[in-house]
């Protein structure tokens, strides 16, 4: 039975008091410098833009395009083009200098007689007249005309501006849930908007490859199906599909027209083949590249990583990631080429002949070095190809990582986890590095532990719709984060991504949702000098910005919007009663509960689920935990490996308020505190559980038993600490120590 919410419905309607606030420019990303006047400059009805003659086609192009846009919207001004200055109104120029305005920049000087625009290229003048048509009103960007005659004016100005750093990035996951053309298309028009400029495409993982491959057709066949899909939606909260989920994939005509598109808005697209490590999809349709070719496996369903990696050692597996780059740089014209790296097990290489083998005769004393070797082979092919490789962060931070293989094709290092240190290190070694933390807890946001993994949880709200994450990534943290924060001593941060994983998110409604306006906040951070970057300003920006996501149909998020009243939670429906408690006994009396199966221990790692199922045991009341995986128990942390936790049952129930509590809660003690038994296995018991912790001392984390295609119940979770710290329950209150543990609770009450 799916669980029937009401959800952002009701958000959508939440009331908002009267918001606008006096926003002179409204523009956002703010610019670098912009010196203010108190004057007006009123648009003549006649309004001749001139580009200097002897600018070229691209200039003209963009003054085209901006003469068009203006009068597709305007009603009572009328806007033509020349090829002069002579006599224009908007006069379009070249002009600065590299370190005023940079390739990307422009000088904007508004005055009550005439606009000028200056800049040194074809992106300084886009991005100059998009500023222009960002400071009419709203109604102009969001492509729409005016119902009436209107006498436009902007405010006296002169900006001068250039981006904080070239590379501002979105990353959508379109593995583990797919977003058709069209949804990509509105997210890059947001880009747009907001002068972003990469959009990374995350096109394979372990739940679907979606690249059509021609030379590896079963990729997007077999690879391109998983056996069943969780969906979050606004209607339904999250729910099991109970069928198939694909064959969903992009075609390379339909790649070409995602990257023609990016490119007319002054995006590049970056294609991610997440190589060696995510590749469960890739090796069922292609078994023989991996370690053990007749093991039986499916493409996922659910989040986690995966101990089954591609075989390194095998030159036709190496060939075969050659045979992708090959194609795929035929469709992706761009500078940059993604190759994953990410969270890659090596224990497979461990058990595995040939990988044994490889390592001996490259005198290797590390399985790690394998994967840097193979970093060093693609990246070096890559780079013949005239681009550049970007992979994740643990390719020079996983331990045993052979940072002389890794940085000698000078890859960009994308930094999630650790952000910072991971660029630090790359500095060290000098390469380059983009900043997308996943989760910093240290934002210094009075509401938040902001980050850039912007399809993390808003709040804890009970309305808020389930997503990854603890529920403080609020858009003031995300937008408080400081990427460089010590900008004489750190790295050579190149920019910025806002990244969005879709282990949870499986409609459009949501992913704009929970994207957006994070997605803005990276943007500005971007773009705006650090010491010009301002919340309130941001949030006034954004309160206008509202009327074209209207326009455009888009469902952002509204919490952060002043007068924002959150809507109420009804409790209207008992799914499951009879309130049946166990409770796990972590026995180790340790902080943190490490799972371990067959994947190894699973502590400390941010986002590890890994194949669990609810089990009865031989005593009656008696559960394990037991791996699907390796038949393994659950157990406690590395210093009593091996102890199986037995779930009881409980007898003293802790005395939570059911009538007030929110939907899930979990209490984790630590920080790196991590649970996770996540069930994507189609048998008879489903059970999920998940939770993220990261803070320090006590903090609440979200977390959800999950029976598959049945019912939820709830999970509490305290994970015990022998430094006597203090446990709360979500109303403030110590949860005392001798009730302390690891609970989970069955039967709840829903939110209808
Ligand atoms: C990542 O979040 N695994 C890059």
């Amino acid at each position: 039975m799916k669980k029937t919410l009401f959800l952002l419905s009701l958000m959508l309607c939440a009331s908002l008091a009267p918001i606008m606030a006096d926003v002179a420019y409204n523009l956002t990303p703010y610019p670098k410098t912009l010196t203010n006047r108190t004057t007006f400059c009123q648009l003549p009805r006649q309004l001749v833009v001139g580009v200097d003659a002897e600018l070229g086609d691209s200039t003209m192009k963009d003054a085209q395009a901006f003469v068009d846009a203006l009068n597709a919207t305007m009603t009572g001004t009328t806007a033509t083009l020349q090829h002069t200055t002579e006599g224009a109104f908007v006069q379009i120029s070249r002009g600065g200098t590299n370190t005023t305005v940079g390739n990307e920049g422009y000088k904007l000087t508004i005055n009550s007689e005439a606009i000028t625009l200056q800049a040194l290229g074809e992106k300084g003048f886009a991005y100059g007249l998009l500023s222009i048509k960002k400071m009419l009103p709203p109604h102009v960007c969001a492509g729409q005309k005016a119902a009436e005659a209107q006498d436009y004016s902007l405010r006296c100005v002169t900006i001068t501006d250039n981006p904080r750093w070239q590379y501002r990035g979105f990353m959508l996951d379109c593995s583990r849930h797919f977003f058709d053309v069209k949804e990509i298309k509105r997210m890059l028009d947001v880009m747009a908007l907001y002068k972003m400029n990469a959009f990374h495409w995350h096109l394979t993982d372990d739940q679907g490859w979606r690249a059509e491959i021609k030379k590896y057709p079963k990729l997007t066949t077999i690879g391109a199906t998983a056996p069943d899909s969780r969906i979050t939606d606004f209607e339904n909260g999250t729910y099991w599909l109970g069928h198939e989920y694909g064959p969903y994939f992009y075609t390379q005509e339909e790649m070409k027209d995602v990257v023609a598109y990016a490119a007319e808005r002054g995006i590049e697209v970056i294609p991610e083949i997440e190589m060696l490590g995510h590749s469960v999809a890739a090796l069922c349709a292609y078994p023989e590249f991996s370690c053990n070719p007749s093991a039986k496996r499916t493409v996922w369903t659910n989040g986690g990583i995966s101990s089954d990696v591609v075989n390194v050692a095998d030159p036709k597996a190496v060939q075969f990631y050659k045979d992708i780059v090959d194609e795929l740089c035929e469709v992706f014209p761009g500078r940059y080429f993604h190759i994953g790296g990410d969270e890659c097990p090596t224990s497979a290489w461990e058990n595995n002949k040939m990988c044994q083998d490889f390592l001996k005769e490259k005198g290797y004393t590390n399985y790690r070095q394998i994967q840097s070797w193979f970093t060093n082979v693609i990246s070096g092919y890559i780079k013949e190809k005239g681009k550049r490789t970007i992979v994740w962060n643990e390719s020079i931070t996983a331990g045993g990582s052979d940072l002389d293989l890794v940085k000698e094709h000078n890859p960009i290092i994308m930094c999630w986890y650790p952000a910072q240190g991971g660029a630090q290190k790359a500095a060290s070694i000098g390469l380059d590095a983009i900043i997308t933390e996943y989760h910093s807890g240290v934002a210094g946001a009075a509401s938040g532990a902001g980050g850039y993994y912007i399809n993390r949880k808003l709040s804890n709200h009970p309305s808020e719709p389930d997503g990854a994450g603890g529920g403080d990534d609020t858009v003031e943290g995300c937008y408080k984060y400081v990427p460089q924060p010590n900008a004489t001593s750190t790295p050579t941060v190149i920019g910025v991504q806002g990244t969005f994983w879709c282990e949870w998110v499986g409609v459009p409604e949501y992913l704009e949702y929970l994207a957006l306006p994070r997605l803005m906040a990276v943007a500005e951070a971007g773009w705006t000098p650090e010491n010009k970057k301002n919340w309130s300003s941001f949030v006034d920006r954004m309160v206008i910005d509202t009327q074209i996501l209207d326009a455009w149909n888009i469902n952002y998020s509204r919490h952060w919007m002043p007068g924002y009243v959150a809507p109420k939670v009804e409790t209207t429906e008992i799914i499951a009663d009879g309130v049946t408690e166990y409770s796990f006994n972590n026995q180790s009396k340790d902080r943190p509960i490490a799972l371990a199966d067959d994947n190894g221990t699973l502590n400390g790692q941010a986002s590890a689920t890994t194949n669990f199922v609810l089990e009865p045991a031989t005593k009656a009341d008696q559960y394990y935990i037991k791996s699907c995986v390796s038949g393994k128990y659950l157990y406690a942390s590395a210093s009593t490996s091996g102890t199986m936790v037995t779930l009881d049952t409980k007898k003293t129930a802790w005395a939570f308020d059911w009538e007030t509590m929110p939907k899930y809660v979990a209490i984790c003690h630590g920080a790196n505190t991590e649970v996770a038994l996540n069930n994507n296995v189609n048998n008879a018991t489903h059970i999920r559980l998940f939770a993220h912790g990261t803070g320090n001392g006590a903090s609440f984390y979200s977390m959800k038993l999950e029976k598959r295609g049945e019912t939820e119940g709830v999970v509490n979770v305290d994970v015990n600490d022998n430094d006597n710290d203090n446990c709360y329950d979500l109303q403030g209150r110590i949860v005392p120590a001798a009730t302390r543990g690891l609970y989970i609770q069955q039967g709840r009450k829903v939110i209808k």
